[in-house]
């Protein structure tokens, strides 16, 4: 397939998975009706309507390598989305990038206030575990056990939360590289991996499957964060929806901090093109996990 037909494609396919997940999101949401009024509100706002939803598509994807269930990673793909939903709003708090300007809107804490914003945060965190738990996610209750496994030890200390407290940490530091790639690999990487390999735990896939696909998912998770770091630089506030300039306000150390936007760049398309070359096992399947990864590079949202 050429660049603009996988480019195509692509988009399709993108928009097609964002419907799903949040015609799923709304129901699930409707299980919660029990929470206090706002709460539930605060909890909509932050998770309907907006984002690309890239993690649920990789899971998607991922499951399709190995003809799993499309109903199953879809409810995997959206228990991975409530956590980068809670990741955010809790990132927009004043304690910690104090960013007032999320998906084109409001962050969750201007909307709302930062109690409800961080009480929305836990409870989109814990129904994510809700979601894994559920038999309706896979009668294999070894499987549900690995994916909810997954999931804690991708978000954590050693993933996601691990990651935003090097980032904390590392304002107006001198930080070397390799600190930065661990941080990233923390903060955003884990979750974009885990998003892979829960395709691969639903899909049974064999050790060697699992390890290139994983591989791969390192690497454009990596990526990602070089290329949300460029943006914070290059982009604009209408097409990310995001404040721009604020990493170097806040003193943030980011590959561009420290290389310069080129290097950064560099790097960003060098690991795509690792990444790409993980998938070969994969053949004519993977065309849209190839298209996604140039689609973290080229973006503009
Ligand atoms: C932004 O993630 C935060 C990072 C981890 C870099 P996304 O760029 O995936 O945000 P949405 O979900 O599309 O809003
Ligand atoms: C956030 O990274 C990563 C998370 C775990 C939420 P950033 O702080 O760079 O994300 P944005 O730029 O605010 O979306
Ligand atoms: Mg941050
Ligand atoms: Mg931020
Ligand atoms: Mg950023």
């Amino acid at each position: 397939m050429n660049k603009q037909r996988a480019s195509k494609a692509l988009t399709e396919a993108m928009a097609e998975c964002a419907a799903m997940v949040e015609t799923f999101l709304k129901n699930v949401l409707s299980s919660q009706k029990s929470c206090e009024g706002k709460l539930y509100s605060a909890m909509g706002y932050a998770s309907l309507k907006g984002g690309k939803r890239l993690r649920p598509f990789l899971t998607l994807q991922s499951a399709k390598l190995f003809e799993a269930s499309e109903q199953y990673a879809l409810r995997v793909g959206t228990a991975i989305e409530l956590i980068h939903c809670y990741s955010l709003v809790h990132d927009d708090l004043p304690a910690m990038d104090n960013d007032s300007l999320r998906r084109g809107r409001p962050s969750c804490h201007i909307a709302f206030d930062e109690a409800t914003a961080i009480l929305a945060g836990d409870a989109l965190q814990v129904l994510a575990f809700e979601i894994l738990s559920d038999p309706k996610t896979h009668p294999d209750p070894n499987v549900r056990v690995a994916l909810v496994k997954g999931l804690a030890i991708a978000s954590g200390g050693g993933g996601m939360v691990g990651g935003q407290m090097i980032d904390l940490e590392s304002e107006n530091c001198d930080v070397d590289l390799e600190t930065i790639s661990r941080m990233q690999r923390l903060k955003t990487g884990a979750l974009i991996s885990f998003s892979c390999e829960a395709g691969a735990i639903l899909g049974k896939a064999s050790v060697e499957e699992k390890q290139a696909l994983i591989k791969y998912a390192q690497d454009i998770g990596l990526a990602f964060q070089i290329a949300d770091d460029l943006l914070d630089v290059l982009g604009t506030e209408e097409a990310t929806g995001k404040t721009i300039n604020k990493d170097g306000e806040a003193g943030k150390a980011t590959f561009v901090s420290l290389l310069g936007i080129s290097q950064a760049q560099k790097r960003a398309q060098f690991l795509i093109d690792n990444a790409i070359g993980q998938l070969d096992m994969f053949g004519n399947k993977a065309a849209n996990l190839r298209a996604i990864a140039d689609f973290i590079v080229e973006r503009r949202a």
